[in-house]
């Protein structure tokens, strides 16, 4: 069956929801809703609160993107060894996916986060905030609190955000760029490289818990799917801020629980499987500084995405509309295929991540089948869900170092 625009919806909000408490049994399942003090204030910025705290060097950057969003990014020039040649280092580009944002990288012990793991390796690290995010919540001429401000999905990401960052990137360093993303960080990824907007700057990709297709993360929601008070989604929510924290948006998942008599804490485990390898004290330190804004109108997008299990832009909701918008009935699709072949490239999936199932990333892979075959590196984590990429106590070991390796291996 296939969920409706606001069921999908839904479904993203139940599934982060679900990743967000998954290993706080003690707290039960609505604790950050309940909103805990933040041990951690981010109020300085992430060089402040995350960076320099471990004793690395950070830079605090701020990119504009062509459409007025103003984007915080942080770089990592050098790792505990010091600089070394900062004429040969190579950037990287760590790009989080949806409702976090870069900090979500920094908050395990020093040796075990991967923008330090690199800058130890010898790369100049970048980290990127999209629009939306705490320290992205800036424009030339808007602010947050207009409906404009929020009329957005991970096409303006492709279209403005990725560009800005990579021009200010590649303009300072004059070195082309590795990629390395997360979630929505490689679908908006796979998107732009397939209209070969950034490839004349990129050096290479390591896509993690990638994202492409997501027409099986459905099961259990279906049967929530059926029920029709969800198709309330939008109308509750309106063409705004989808603020995680804000009462609306829990109080909404509360309702979804009791309305279709589920038990929420059941549905999480069997949303997101399980993440193998977190840290409570990471968890607890993620609570505090995420989940982060995006635009009701992203989620949309991405339900779409959901949904008809093919890439397209936004979908205004009617042949006519999408005519006035694009000049098709359909919106247009991005072609995966059409990345380039040669471009080097390191996929890692897992086993257990119910965001990036191993069924939709098989269907992702075969639309590299033309790719070539020394360009691409496959891993397949069996015991990973979706989180782990990002802080699971093992990833160094399981991921991070085989990423460096991989960014070496394409000097
Ligand atoms: C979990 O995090 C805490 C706090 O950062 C740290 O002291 C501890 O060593 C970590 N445990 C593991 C297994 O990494
Ligand atoms: C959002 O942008 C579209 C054009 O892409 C425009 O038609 C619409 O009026 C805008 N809505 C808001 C609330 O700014
Ligand atoms: C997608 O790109 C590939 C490679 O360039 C091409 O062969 C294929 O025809 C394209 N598909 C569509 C639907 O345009």
């Amino acid at each position: 069956m296939a969920p409706s625009g606001s069921t999908g919806l839904l479904l993203w909000v139940l599934i982060f929801f679900a990743l967000s408490i998954t290993p706080l049994e003690a707290r039960g399942p609505l604790g950050w809703l309940a909103g805990k003090p933040p041990q951690r204030t981010a109020a300085a910025g992430i060089c402040a609160s995350s960076v320099h705290i471990y004793g690395y060097k950070c830079e605090e950057h701020d990119v504009v993107t062509q459409d007025g969003y103003i984007l915080n990014m942080q770089r990592i020039p050098e790792g505990r060894a010091g600089a070394g040649d900062m004429s040969k280092k190579q950037p990287v580009l760590i790009q989080h996916g949806i409702l976090v944002d870069g900090m979500s990288w920094l908050l395990n012990p020093a040796d075990q986060n991967l923008p330090l793991i690199l800058a130890d390796q010898g790369f100049d690290v970048w980290m990127g905030n999209t629009r939306g995010t705490r320290f992205s919540r800036r424009h030339k001429y808007l602010n947050p609190h207009q409906p404009a401000f929020w009329n957005w999905t991970w096409d303006e990401l492709v279209s403005f955000d990725l560009p800005a960052m990579f021009d200010h990137i590649h303009g300072l360093t004059g070195q082309k760029i590795h990629y390395l993303g997360h979630s929505l960080g490689t679908l908006i990824g796979f998107a732009s490289f397939s209209e070969k907007g950034l490839v004349d700057k990129l050096r290479s990709a390591a896509m993690l818990s990638p994202i492409a297709y997501l027409s099986h993360m459905t099961t259990v929601i279906g049967d929530i799917a059926a029920r029709s008070f969800l198709a309330e989604a939008t109308a509750i929510l309106g063409v705004a801020e989808f603020n995680p924290k804000s009462g609306l948006v829990g109080g909404f998942i509360k309702a979804i629980c009791h309305q279709a008599g589920v038990d929420c804490y059941d549905l999480i485990a069997v949303i997101t499987g399980k993440n193998c390898c977190l840290n409570a004290s990471t968890i607890d330190l993620f609570l505090a500084n995420e989940p982060q804004s995006t635009s009701t109108k992203n989620m949309i997008h991405l339900s779409q995405t959901v949904r008809d299990k093919e890439l397209r832009k936004y979908n205004y909701g009617s042949g006519d509309r999408n005519m006035k918008h694009y000049g098709q009935a359909l919106p247009p699709a991005y072609n995966i295929s059409a990345i380039p072949h040669d471009l080097p490239i390191f996929f890692s999936y897992g086993g257990l991540d119910c965001l990036a199932d191993v069924t939709d990333v098989k269907y992702l892979l075969d639309q590299f089948k033309f790719h070539d075959k020394d360009k691409m590196d496959v891993q397949f984590i069996k015991e990973y869900a979706h989180a782990d990429f990002i802080m699971g106590v093992t990833a160094k070991d399981v991921v991070y170092n085989q990423v460096a390796t991989f960014f070496k291996r394409q000097s």
